[in-house]
């Protein structure tokens, strides 16, 4: 395959000298996916060869270890091993055991070996002194005895008082399931990655974060990271059931020197993460607005160019916005991001030297709440517009699926998948009633959060004329003879839905 040439040319990296070596996990890990990595010199995140161990705990007794997959990129010293002890204590025979070289995929003998116990011990050695570069992961799965550890849990504050000017309104505001997506390939080694990681948890800590699927308020969060190998991500923390402090605590530690492919890693991690409505653990929110945030210090040229046909029919069939924020981005980076952003106007893209609150602030206010300080591609307006002035329309969402015309009725009830208008909005519709007419008849389709999402149509001297909220098996119509005719349409930090269809007839002046 083209792609594990280019790793080869590219694994070209590597260096034979330890200066400044340090392990891929320098702490013990806890989550549900612990990474294995070789160790890196912090200044190029080129592979070195300092021998490391680290525990990895699944977080929770009844979840051991198994699934083992080790993928070796390039092998220059054949006395690497890497070892796998159940429990913290290594001495014994190792539970797995896997000599540099040997690849382990999925549905192989040692890929099919599970850990007794919710604690493994990973240790990596070798005797020579040329460096050895590999990727892999190893997973925790339900299945062993529960324990009796005491389960804690901390009621959330419901409201507070917020008055931080640098945020158009409080962030826990948010409802949103989020998934983080870290680059870990960059060229601004350790430095780069680590204030790209704080970027994130100046991000994540503000969120009022929940892990009920049920929940009509707070954020669900999940984290991944882009890897070089297929399926080019790997998850960092359980999907949807993660806290802001897991998020944090999971960011990745070091780089990676190889590039993987964006588009494929994007696409499968929304397919993989946003279905509503089969019954898995993993699936999204029905009713809540979804985003993919990737967090890069690189804007690479190959691999990534976040395609109307392919990567974007992904995040549209699954009803997901799509937000990069990159950091510290060279004028070449930026111009190829923020260009194809505005080009393709699908997705959202910033880039910041900061990693403050104002960092987080250029991208919550323009498209978290819709502050209008930047266009937000993931709610564009549908301007109305008529070549004859004999019928005008606009909608929200832009891509609006719902009935449109008065033959047509709210049929089929609402997954909450795909096609729903954002949260925050606050957009004004202005249509001028034609000379040659004496009023408009004006048809409204809509399907929005009852009570709390609203389209208004307001006169010439800003009286409101028609207000709807909830929605109506039907078309809803009235008649103005206003020579100006407003519509505005607000919603709020939550639930949001199919959204609506004006449809404005100007009734010709009798000749
Ligand atoms: C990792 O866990 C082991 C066993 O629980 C412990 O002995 C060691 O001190 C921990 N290391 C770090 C860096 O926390
Ligand atoms: C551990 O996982 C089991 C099974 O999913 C769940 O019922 C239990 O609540 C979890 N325990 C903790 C402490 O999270
Ligand atoms: C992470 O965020 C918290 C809360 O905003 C902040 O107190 C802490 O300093 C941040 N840590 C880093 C490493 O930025
Ligand atoms: C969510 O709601 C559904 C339907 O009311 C219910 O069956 C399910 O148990 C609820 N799940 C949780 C985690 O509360
Ligand atoms: C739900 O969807 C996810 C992602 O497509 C899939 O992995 C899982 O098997 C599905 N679960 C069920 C119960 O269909
Ligand atoms: C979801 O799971 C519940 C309990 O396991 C089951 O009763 C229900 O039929 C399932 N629904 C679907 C759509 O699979
Ligand atoms: C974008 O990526 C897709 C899939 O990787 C590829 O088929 C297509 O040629 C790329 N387009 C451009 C303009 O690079
Ligand atoms: C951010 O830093 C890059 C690289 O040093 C520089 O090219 C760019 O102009 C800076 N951007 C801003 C907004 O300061
Ligand atoms: C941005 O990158 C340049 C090198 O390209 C570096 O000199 C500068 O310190 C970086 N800026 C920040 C804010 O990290
Ligand atoms: C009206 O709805 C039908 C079916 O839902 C769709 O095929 C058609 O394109 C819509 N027309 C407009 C002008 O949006
Ligand atoms: C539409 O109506 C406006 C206002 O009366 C008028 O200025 C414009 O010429 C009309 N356009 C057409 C195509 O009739
Ligand atoms: C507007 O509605 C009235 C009845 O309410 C109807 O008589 C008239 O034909 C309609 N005009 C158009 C252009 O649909």
């Amino acid at each position: 395959m083209g792609w594990k040439l280019a790793a080869f040319l590219l694994a070209l990296s590597i260096k034979y000298t330890n200066a400044d070596c340090t392990c891929y996990e320098q702490a013990n890990y806890t989550g549900f996916s612990a990474p294995l990595s070789n160790s890196f010199e912090t200044s190029d995140f080129s592979a070195c060869f300092t021998p490391c161990k680290y525990v990895a705990y699944s977080g929770n007794d009844t979840f051991g270890w198994g699934g083992l997959t080790i993928n070796w990129g390039s092998v220059k010293d054949n006395s690497g091993i890497l070892q796998i002890f159940d429990g913290t204590d290594i001495t014994g025979i190792p539970l797995i055991q896997v000599s540099a070289g040997t690849n382990v995929l999925s549905g192989s003998t040692k890929n099919l070996i599970k850990s007794s116990q919710p604690r493994i011990t990973i240790t990596y050695t070798q005797t020579g002194t040329e460096a050895n570069n590999y990727n892999g992961v190893i997973k925790a799965s339900s299945g062993l005895q529960p324990s009796t550890v005491p389960i804690t849990t901390t009621a959330a504050p419901t409201t507070r008082t917020y008055n931080d000017p640098t945020f158009k309104y409080d962030p826990y505001l948010i409802t949103h399931d989020i998934m983080i997506v870290v680059n870990q390939k960059t060229s601004g080694g350790m430095a780069a990655l680590t204030q790209l990681n704080e970027i994130v948890n100046n991000t994540v800590m503000q969120l009022y974060t929940t892990t009920d699927i049920n929940s009509s308020t707070g954020s669900r969060l999940s984290l991944a990271s882009l890897t070089p190998y297929f399926p080019y991500y790997s998850i960092r923390t359980a999907i949807w059931e993660s806290s802001a402090f897991d998020v944090v605590n999971n960011l990745p530690k070091s780089g990676i020197s190889i590039e993987g492919n964006i588009d494929t890693a994007l696409t499968g991690l929304v397919k993989l993460a946003y279905t509503v409505n089969n019954n898995s653990s993993i699936a999204t929110r029905t009713n809540v607005q979804r985003s993919v945030v990737l967090f890069t210090a690189e804007w690479p040229t190959t691999g990534a160019n976040l395609s109307t046909s392919y990567v974007k029919k992904a995040f549209d069939d699954y009803g997901v916005n799509l937000l990069v924020v990159g950091f510290n981005l060279t004028d070449n980076e930026k111009t190829a991001l923020m260009g194809g952003a505005s080009a393709y106007q699908w997705y959202n893209a910033v880039n910041t030297n900061k990693t403050t609150n104002d960092a987080v602030a250029s991208f919550v206010n323009p498209y978290y709440f819709n502050d209008k300080s930047a266009p937000n591609f993931w709610c564009p307006m549908y301007h109305p517009t008529s070549s004859d002035n004999s019928s005008f329309t606009f909608q929200e969402p832009y891509n609006y699926d719902g009935p449109n015309s008065t033959t047509g009725q709210w049929s089929v009830s609402f997954d909450g998948q795909t096609g729903r208008y954002c949260n925050f909005a606050s957009n004004q519709y202005t249509i001028s009633r034609p000379d040659n007419a004496d009023g408009m008849n004006v048809t409204v389709f809509y399907e929005l959060e009852a009570g709390k999402d609203f389209l208004n149509f307001y006169d010439a001297s800003n009286n409101l004329i028609a207000s709807f909220t909830g929605y109506d098996i039907s078309s809803s119509s009235f008649y103005t003879t206003t020579p100006v005719l407003t519509a505005r349409f607000t919603s709020d930090n939550q639930s949001v839905f199919r959204g609506f269809n004006v449809n404005i007839k100007p009734n010709p002046k009798p000749t």
